[in-house]
């Protein structure tokens, strides 16, 4: 089936298998591997990707559903600098292994765009659908807590 997607403020088009999920289409066919496959039951949220600005599981979204839709993944989510949010987890160290960042950041831009002053229930509830294997949330939820002071956290490039 053909495909026309903007991906990371790029048209991007082809032909592509009906059963093709969107995490292998980000990773496999555009290179794009920032977006990580954690799990096989749409559990653990490291494919978080914003679909027309929303969250998503790019595990759970057939790639031709994504057809004449914006997608973003962590490559796009800073033009030069990092973006405040990956700044925020830099600085607070909000990580162990890094396998789930990608899809935590995406999480926390997600969140941050719904509410921007959150509480740490907030942040906490807002990431129930992203595991951390390396169980580290406590930085996490801190790092979101700081990104949510700094401006810019909720801006994504066209
Ligand atoms: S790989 Fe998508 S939720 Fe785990
Ligand atoms: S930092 Fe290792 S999975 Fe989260």
């Amino acid at each position: 089936m053909h495909l026309t997607v903007t991906v990371n403020g790029e048209q991007r088009e082809g032909d592509v298998e009906p059963r093709l999920l969107l995490v292998h289409y980000l990773r496999d066919v555009l290179g794009l591997t920032g977006t990580n496959v954690g799990c096989d039951t749409s559990s653990c949220g490291a494919c978080t990707v914003l679909f027309d600005g929303e969250s998503v599981k790019s595990c759970t979204v057939l790639a031709v559903q994504a057809d004449g839709a914006v997608v973003t993944t962590v490559e796009g989510l800073s033009s030069g600098d990092l973006h405040p949010v990956q700044q925020a987890f830099r600085e607070n160290h909000g990580l162990q292994c890094g396998y789930c960042t990608p899809g935590m950041v995406m999480a926390a831009v997600s969140l941050l765009r719904e509410n921007q002053a959150p509480s740490e229930a907030d942040v906490r509830e807002g990431l129930e659908g992203n595991l951390c294997r390396c169980t580290g949330y406590h930085n996490i939820v801190k790092s979101i807590l700081a990104a949510a002071r700094m401006p810019g956290a909720t801006e994504v490039p066209a």
